[in-house]
This record gives C-alpha cells, structure tokens and sequence, in this order.
C-alpha cells in the first residue's frame, strides 16, 4: 500500500449530500482503521461561514457509533478541519491549499509526499468552475510526488450534450485517471457479486443468452415519494435519476461478456460494447407513470409532466442477447422498497409434467432489502404421488453470513478511491454511450411528446407496466 499524507477535501461539506454519505462512510473507514491518525486528515470547504466545532456538531448526529463508540466519534471529529470560501473566487481555496499543506508539512512520516482527494459533494453546475480551482491552486506540488484525485457525482449533465460538455471541461483540467465518477450501486454488494456469479460459475456460463434466457428484469421500488427533493427530482426524473445510471449499470454487468481479466480497463471496455449494442427504445416499449400527489409539493410545478415511475424494454442486438427483452422498472411511492434483478428462463422443451403453468426457473439477485440470491426451480412435492411446485434454493445473506457487516456502498468506493482503483466507477465513454440510449426519450418527455400516466401512491404503479411486462414476455411465477 502507498504511504504519505492523505488530504480528504470534502466540498460542499455542509450539505446533505456531504452530512448523510460522505461523513458517514469516512467514519467507518476510520473505524475499521483504513485511514490512520496520523497520515490523514480532512478538510471540509463550503461557502457557509461556521466555525470548525459548528461543522463537527453538524456532522455528529450522522455518525453511527455502534455500541462502544463515542471515543471514537470525538477522534474521528479531530481529523476534520473546516475551511470555508466561495466557490468561484481564488481566496477560498488559496486558504485551502495553505491548510492542506500545512498538514503535509507537519507530518513526518509524509516524506513529503502528497495524495490529495477532493470529494465533489455539490451540485453539477459548479463542478467546472470549483474543478478549475483545484487545478490552479490546490493540486499536490510536492517534489516527491503523490497524486490528485477527484470525485464526482451523478447527475453528470442532462442528456447527452450537456454531459459531453460537463466532460470536456473537466477533462480539459484532469485526465482520467484522476476522475472518479461515482454511481453508489457500483458499490453495492450484490452488484459487486454479479461478475464473480457469472464468470466464477460453470452453472451459469452455458445457460446465459438467448437460448436459454427469455427475458430479464431489473427492478428498482421505494415505498416513498420524492418529498423534500422536489425541486431537483422535477428537473430530472426517475429516468435520469436511477435508470440511466443505476439500472444501466447493473444491466452492464448481466449482459455484458467475459473481460480479458479484472483489470478495470478490461472490464469497463465489455460495459461499453454491452451499451453500444442497445437499440433505440421504442415508444410502445416505454410505460411512464407519476404519482398523485406528486404535484402538491410547493417545489414542483402544477403542470409537471415529470415521471417519477417507469417501465421500458431495452434490446440488446448482439449474439449472446438478440431478441431477449431487458426490462427496466423504476418507481417512487410505490407499495414496497426493493432493488432486484430477475432473469427468467425459457420453458422446458416437451414439458411431461405439465408443470409449465407453476411457472419458470428464474434466477433472482435481491440487491436490497435483505441481500439475497436464489433460484425458482420446480421440485416433486413431497409425497406419494408425482404433483410438482415450484420451490427455491435460497441463499440469504442474513443466515448464511450471520454477523458479517456488510459495507455501505460509499465505504467501499471512498475506498477504492484512495487506492486507486477505478473498476467501480463509471469512464467517460461509459458515460456518453449511456446518455446515447436514452436521450432521444427524455428530448420527448421534455418536450411533453410523452404523458406520464397517473398512479396512486402506495400501488404496483399504472397497470399498464405490467401489461408491457407480460407483452415483453415475462410469465408470473406462482408461489411455492
Ligand atoms: C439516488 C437517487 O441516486 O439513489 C435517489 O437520487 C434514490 O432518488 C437513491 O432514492 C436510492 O439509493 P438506494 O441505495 O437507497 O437504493
């Protein structure tokens, strides 16, 4: 592992985004002893005028301590120092980088080496001017070397040229291997397992395409609505917020084919074939939905043609997936909270237990509640005579891996982040092919080509999702 002074710059370090995730997951690190005491220490920078012990306080109430954890709540509190400027003016961050090499300059163990992290915690609009900042005034000048690094999050842009813009400017400042894009469910840890279950699995690796598959879901439910986001979920909905990142992510990762080895260029060069491969949508595969009671928030205009619920079949045109429906469903207020990907198989050829209407094998990863893997397969009842049911092989996470923690996505990508490692995080290319799908779509929602259909809050969402669903050709399984 390299060592040398580590610097966490968190910007935007009072906001929501910075108090909820970024605070938290630093923490835990903290406490699982990856960033030791004397080799790193945090900046948060914001425009708001506190003082260092205002931010701690604010932070605090964030920062799950676990049963013996006061102690070090107040020693991780101690390596944070607040620094606080605007966003667009030289002095801030001149007062930034003074801060920041101070620490350098007062640890030994540095050699003067300096790795430098800065963690975007703020909107995208300011991402080309703040990154500009860093470049002038705050980037690692030690003579002995070390690295900067910045992160970055969703949303990247608004469709495809705004993103392409947003990426020109920041790679005009950093090259990319500097830049870390995070999507949070790359860092999830059933999206993690999905290259290790395909490739690792002599099970899978025949089965998987078109011959055996006949359709794949991958679903994303909150029971809750948009509220106290309402003025930045109108100006993106829940197809800019989770299907063109989180879904297509984990789409990515089930279509795509064997990379040459884990090497995150090798495995990000197979995500973007699988994306260059999508067809255009086509509007009959597309099923938009918005809650009643969406346009009462105050933030959100009365005649908002927003969606906050989706359904769409993407179409994958190459040999492994021809003709295999991948359908995508995202929606808020809806009657549960579940993230989960479904791959159904094709019916057994010359059924002799007319057992087909009991349903299908399927394989299904739960990404969230309860982590879990298992296979819908049909089994003799027990008994006397031959009847069938469908029943399961059931990997739960809670009862296989009792006790076992498992980490929060951000953890793990702040992580990787300081070592280095991109696997996780979205390239620039990955990028563009993505906003290359679905911004023909959104120009038609936009432009109100394209209603959303109303739903009531806490249902399945407007029933003509799972019209479209049973036209793509998923059958429903009937329980065990
Ligand atoms: C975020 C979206 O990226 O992901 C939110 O902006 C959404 O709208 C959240 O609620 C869901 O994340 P998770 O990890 O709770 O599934």
């Amino acid at each position: 592992p390299e060592t040398g002074c580590l610097s966490i710059i968190v910007l935007g370090a009072s906001g929501d985004l910075a108090k909820k995730k970024t605070f938290p997951a630093l923490f835990n690190l903290y406490r699982q002893g990856f960033l030791q005491l004397n080799e790193v220490h945090i900046f948060g920078y914001a425009r708001t005028k506190i003082s260092d012990d205002e931010l701690k306080n604010r932070i605090r109430g964030y920062l799950s301590s676990g049963n013996e954890g006061a102690v070090d709540v107040s020693k991780f509190l101690q390596l944070i120092k607040y620094v606080s400027g605007s966003y667009d003016a030289a002095e801030g961050f001149l007062a930034l980088d003074k801060a920041i090499t101070e620490h350098e300059t007062s640890r030994n163990s540095s050699e003067g080496l300096s790795r430098r992290l800065f963690y975007l915690a703020l909107p995208p609009s300011v991402y080309p001017q703040v990154c500009k900042m860093i470049k002038n005034y705050c980037t690692n000048k030690s003579d002995l070397g070390g690295w900067t690094r910045i992160v970055v999050e969703k949303p990247f842009g608004k469709d495809l040229a705004s993103a392409e813009e947003l990426s020109s400017q920041i790679g005009e400042l950093f090259d990319e291997p500097q830049i870390y894009r995070i999507d949070h469910y790359l860092g999830k840890e059933l999206v993690q397992n999905l290259l290790v279950l395909r490739f690792a699995n002599r099970f899978f690796l025949p089965l998987w395409n078109r011959d055996n598959i006949d359709n794949v879901q991958i679903v994303f439910r909150e029971d809750f609505g948009t509220e106290g986001r309402g003025g930045y979920f109108d100006e993106y909905g829940i197809i800019r917020d989770i299907i063109q990142n989180h879904l297509l992510q984990v789409l990515c990762l089930v279509a795509m084919e064997k990379p040459v080895s884990l090497k995150p260029e090798y495995i990000r060069d197979e995500k973007v074939k699988v994306l260059q491969s999508v067809v255009p949508i086509k509007d009959e595969e597309v099923v938009l939905g918005q809650y009643e009671g969406y346009r009462d928030d105050p933030t959100v205009p009365d005649n908002s043609n927003t969606p906050t619920f989706a359904t769409m079949v993407l179409r994958i045109h190459n040999e492994r997936w021809e003709g295999v429906p991948f359908i995508l469903k995202a929606g808020k207020a809806l009657n549960s909270r579940k993230a989960e990907i479904r791959v159904q198989f094709k019916d057994v050829p010359g059924d002799i237990f007319k057992c087909q209407k009991q349903g299908r094998n399927e394989f299904v990863i739960r990404l969230q509640p309860s982590e879990a893997i298992y296979m819908k397969l049909t089994v003799k009842q027990p008994g006397l005579d031959m009847s069938t049911a469908q029943s399961e092989l059931d990997l739960s996470y809670r009862q296989r891996y009792q006790g076992v923690v498992i980490p929060e996505a951000y953890e793990r990508l702040i992580l990787d982040t300081i070592r280095g490692d991109q696997q996780h995080f979205v390239r620039r290319d990955e990028l563009k092919a993505a906003w290359e799908i679905f911004t023909p779509l959104l120009h038609r929602i936009d432009n109100g080509e394209f209603k959303p259909i109303a739903y009531k809050p806490g249902s399945r969402g407007p029933v003509e999702a799972d019209e479209l669903l049973e036209k793509a050709g998923y059958v429903q399984t009937h329980g065990y």
